[in-house]
């Protein structure tokens, strides 16, 4: 509680200190990341919007712990991970997070309910993610239905259209109740209509179960959808002008 007004304070799921990375190009290092500050609270969705090259992907792989930063840091629910094992970081990318990549990253030959279970078994009744077999099954299907694929639970990938496969990424993203969902791209494979209903998708995932969201796009209507928009310029973040 803050004493002052006797509010709550909002619970900080994610922060980025300083944060820098650069990469080797030719005989100098090009500094992608210059240096980004921000955080989300929990509940939010924020997008990051920033143009092709300016670093966006770069920086939801170091805030999601599939990289390292140069320099800064990176706190999942207050807890500073730059000096973490890698353990703790595949740990923590199990159960406190999931990833929505552009083009859904979902596995060819199992069904569209085996690749939401597949999110369980990684986690391993961990963190918040159903412990039991059978609260596995009884929340993919519930997922499923969510995301409005009642009737393709049993279809692999390939007979599904683009926009129900980025569907089955998402009821996969939610299986753990992560703390937070990275977004990279998620409607840039689709055509318009077919994104304007994922992105209604994820607006009621936020609002219906609190889930936290942090997506990055080049789409300015992508981030629209979103109740709070950050811009990624020369390596840094700022308010969107
Ligand atoms: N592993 C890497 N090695 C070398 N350079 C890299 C690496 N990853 C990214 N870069 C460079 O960093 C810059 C930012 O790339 P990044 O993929 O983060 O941009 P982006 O904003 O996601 O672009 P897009 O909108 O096209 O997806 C680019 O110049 C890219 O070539
Ligand atoms: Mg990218």
């Amino acid at each position: 509680m803050n004493p002052v007004d006797g509010q709550t304070a909002p619970e900080v799921v994610l922060e980025a200190r300083g944060l820098v990375r650069r990469f080797p190009m030719g005989k100098a290092d090009v500094e992608v990341l210059r240096g980004v500050n921000f955080s989300v609270a929990r509940g939010e969705f924020t997008a990051i919007l920033g143009s092709s090259g300016s670093g966006k992907s770069t920086l939801l792989h170091v805030l999601g712990l599939l990289d390292r930063p140069d320099a800064g840091e990176v706190l999942w629910n207050g807890e500073a991970l730059a000096a973490a094992g890698e353990s703790r970081r595949a740990e923590l990318r199990a159960t406190e997070s999931a990833f929505v990549f552009q083009f859904y990253f979902l596995l060819p030959e199992f069904t569209a309910i085996e690749n939401v279970l597949i999110a369980a078994a990684i986690a391993r009744g961990r963190g918040r993610a159903p412990a039991s077999r059978k609260e596995r099954h009884e929340r993919a299907v519930e997922l499923l239905e969510r995301v409005g694929l009642k009737e393709r639970m049993q279809h692999r990938p390939a007979e599904l259209s683009g926009g129900e496969r980025q569907r089955v990424a998402i009821a996969r993203g939610l299986m753990n109740r992560p703390s937070i969902l990275f977004c990279d791209e998620p409607t840039g494979n689709l055509d318009s209509r077919t994104a304007a209903r994922i992105h209604e998708l994820l607006q009621q995932v936020n609002a219906d179960l609190g889930q936290t969201i942090l997506a990055v796009t080049h789409e300015k209507v992508m981030a629209e959808c979103a109740r709070r928009r950050l811009v990624m310029r020369d390596g840094v973040i700022g308010e969107e002008s």
